[in-house]
């Protein structure tokens, strides 16, 4: 007979020994998902005798957990801005850092009036939509359409717009970059696989292990693909927005390759920290040049 305080003071236990950051954190949500309890049944009923069914379901979770899958992917889902969505292999697992770019996205909506008219906009790489689906829901007037290089990411992608309720503003391509992209758009939004080929071997367990190659893969500098988008930056955003997720230290390199790629074209730039203090995301600006006689 196992009491709910008894699995979780086990597995509690058991992560810290393994050395997994957040152990408490971990071993709650887990465990909850497993007898299908909320935080609050967990704190009123520690005594709560756990059932067969509710400790071999938690027996999957513990040994997936011990071997460094973050808990988001074992239970296939992740909070993003407020909303939840769904994850799979196929999909990054979204993260907080990302927020950055969309809180800067809305901040220049607001400036650009984008509440008030229908806006179009792109998300290159967009994994499970997390981006491009919070952007629709926040922007009511606003369409898009959501790319990648992975047919199953975007049959999540496609899913999470159904369930938060913007299919009908999204539309989702297989597409590389911007091959075979057609139209212009508002606004370009991405988190591209950022990181240098020769350092994914140097990240946690829990990215390298766990999100997909071709998401974290930036090929040998980590830029390859800011030089994609910047290459049709003005053909896809001839006035309006580009507003990309970076790595560490890109800023300056990833600002260079848009200036030299946009020339006349480029307004204004952008470079904003995330909660960390860290440079996260560089805005760059398009007009259309006027001319002059
Ligand atoms: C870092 S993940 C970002 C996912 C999602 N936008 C997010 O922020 O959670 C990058 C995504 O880009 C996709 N990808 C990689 N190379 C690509 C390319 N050249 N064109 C389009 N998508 C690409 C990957 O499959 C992956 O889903």
């Amino acid at each position: 007979m196992t009491t709910l305080r008894d699995a979780l003071r086990r597995l509690v236990a058991e992560l810290r020994a393994e050395g997994i950051d957040s152990p408490e954190v971990d071993a709650r949500l887990l465990t909850g998902a497993a007898a299908g309890l909320t935080a609050q049944d967990m704190v009123l009923e520690p005594d709560r005798m756990l059932l067969p069914a509710q400790l071999a379901r938690l027996e999957v979770y513990r040994q997936r957990r011990l071997a460094h899958e973050p808990v988001s992917r074992i239970l296939g889902r992740r909070e993003f801005y407020g909303r939840t969505f769904e994850i799979d292999g196929s999909t990054l697992d979204p993260r907080p850092d990302t927020e950055t770019l969309v809180e800067t996205v809305l901040e220049i909506a607001d400036k650009a009036g984008w509440r008030e008219r229908p806006i179009r906009i792109l998300d290159v790489g967009t994994g499970s939509g997390a981006i491009l689906v919070t952007l629709l829901a926040e922007l009511p007037l606003a369409s898009g359409i959501a790319t990648d290089v992975s047919d199953q990411a975007l049959e999540m992608a496609a899913r999470n717009a159904e369930r938060l309720g913007v299919a009908d503003r999204a539309t989702f391509a297989l597409r590389r970059s911007l091959e075979g992209v057609e139209g212009s758009f508002d606004l370009l939004v991405s988190n591209p696989p950022y990181i240098p080929s020769g350092e994914i071997e140097l990240l946690s367990r829990e990215v390298k292990d766990f999100d997909p190659r071709a998401a974290l893969d930036g090929g040998d500098d980590g830029l390859a693909i800011y030089r994609e988008l910047a290459r049709g930056l003005v053909r896809a955003v001839p006035a309006g927005w580009a507003v990309v997720e970076i790595g560490a230290g890109q800023a300056r390199d990833v600002v260079d390759i848009f200036k030299a790629a946009a020339g006349g074209r480029l307004k204004t730039v952008v470079i904003r920290r995330d909660l960390g203090n860290h440079e996260r995301c560089v805005a760059i600006e398009t007009h259309k040049v006027l001319m002059t006689h």
